[in-house]
């Protein structure tokens, strides 16, 4: 069974085609980055005009790519939310168009669903297990029993981790988006050279990183203050460190939560997905903590991690096989929890 993914939900234009919910055939993503990058972040009606610009090429390369006509497919999923409403309107609007002119069902996919589903087109994870949702949108934990049955375990309450990268980056003046850029830069660095709060939030499965945010603009503007880099144990502490001490806070609340409700829930399998699962260090700690315990963590490939139409297509598969499909009058939703 062939589907047709698209995913308009930000700033990438994506297009897919996926077999069987597994297999994928195409994987187009245009990103948008050299259009927002001068501006620091995503400007939402810059996006949109994009996504219109995008669309119809990037939706007939995923076609070309899987070497498939139209006609070939058996659904079209489209993500309906979360995401920013002008973008999100331009993936809905095309696919009800492509679906009513060609016959072919349409899916409505929730772009959440969709980032736990990027495992299901690597390997095949049995349910239930612990998932947690890292990106630039959403911080969140689920209790994942079914396609379609989550029970929310905790979110964040104020920055979505992805959002705190990026804004770390920005203070730290290292370009956007910030996520891949601390990633790279604090391999160099020593994690431990500032103490940042790890906000833990106790008998709470909730996240919170705006405070840890504030802290590393405090700490900027200190040094700014001083006119130099601090220095600890005559070594001077500079832009890596800082990276790296602000991204272990971050790692060690999300390994800790992740691991925490594994066991509380005795489930010994967690899926880490969302743009910020790209993260070498936090794939890396979050396999070896859990490894420990005896929890098995799945975590996509870091391309199928960030925003794509794969996972998209592969949550519409399993909505298509039971024959759950939208009508013509589909709209999106800015906020569509799971
Ligand atoms: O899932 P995603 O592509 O889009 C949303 O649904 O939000 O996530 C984007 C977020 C951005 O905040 C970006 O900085 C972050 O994921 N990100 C990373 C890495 N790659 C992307 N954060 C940390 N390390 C990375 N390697
Ligand atoms: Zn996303």
């Amino acid at each position: 069974m062939l589907i047709l993914g698209i995913d308009t939900s930000c700033d990438e234009t994506a297009a897919s085609v996926v077999e069987d919910g597994s297999t994928i055939l195409s994987n187009v993503v245009s990103s948008q980055v050299k259009i927002h990058k001068r501006y620091g972040g995503v400007v939402p009606e810059l996006a949109s005009r994009s996504h219109i610009e995008a669309i119809l090429p990037v939706v007939e390369r995923a076609l070309g790519d899987a070497e498939i006509k139209i006609t070939d497919l058996s659904a079209i999923a489209v993500t309906k939310g979360p995401g920013l409403v002008g973008s999100l309107l331009v993936g809905v609007s095309f696919a009800k168009a492509l679906s009513y002119s060609t016959g072919i069902p349409l899916v409505a996919a929730n772009h959440l669903e969709g980032h736990i589903a990027s495992i299901f087109l690597e390997v095949k994870v049995q349910f239930p297990f612990v998932s947690l949702v890292v990106s630039g949108g959403h911080t969140a934990l689920y209790f994942a029993k079914n396609f379609g049955e989550y029970e929310e375990l905790g979110r964040t309450r104020d920055d979505a981790a992805g959002e705190a990268y990026d804004k770390v980056a920005k203070v730290l003046n290292l370009g956007y988006p910030g996520g891949p850029i601390i990633d790279k830069i604090s391999h160099g660095g020593n994690p431990h050279a500032v103490k940042f709060p790890r906000p833990y939030l106790p008998k709470s499965f909730d996240f919170s990183f705006s405070g840890l945010k504030t802290s590393v603009v405090n700490y900027m503007r200190d040094i700014e203050r001083l006119g130099h880099f601090p220095k600890k144990k005559g070594k001077e502490i500079g832009i890596a460190d800082i990276s790296a001490s602000f991204q272990q806070a971050v790692i060690d609340v999300l390994v800790y939560k992740a691991l925490r409700a594994a066991e509380k829930r005795s489930v010994r399998r967690i899926v880490l997905s969302g743009g910020v699962a790209a993260n070498s260090s936090l794939r890396q700690e979050i396999s070896d903590k859990a490894k420990e315990k005896g929890i098995k963590v799945y975590i996509p490939s870091p391309d199928l991690c960030t925003d794509n139409a794969a996972m998209v297509a592969a949550i519409g598969y399993h909505y298509h096989k039971r024959g759950i499909h939208a009508s013509l009058d589909l709209n999106p939703e800015a906020y569509l929890p799971l």
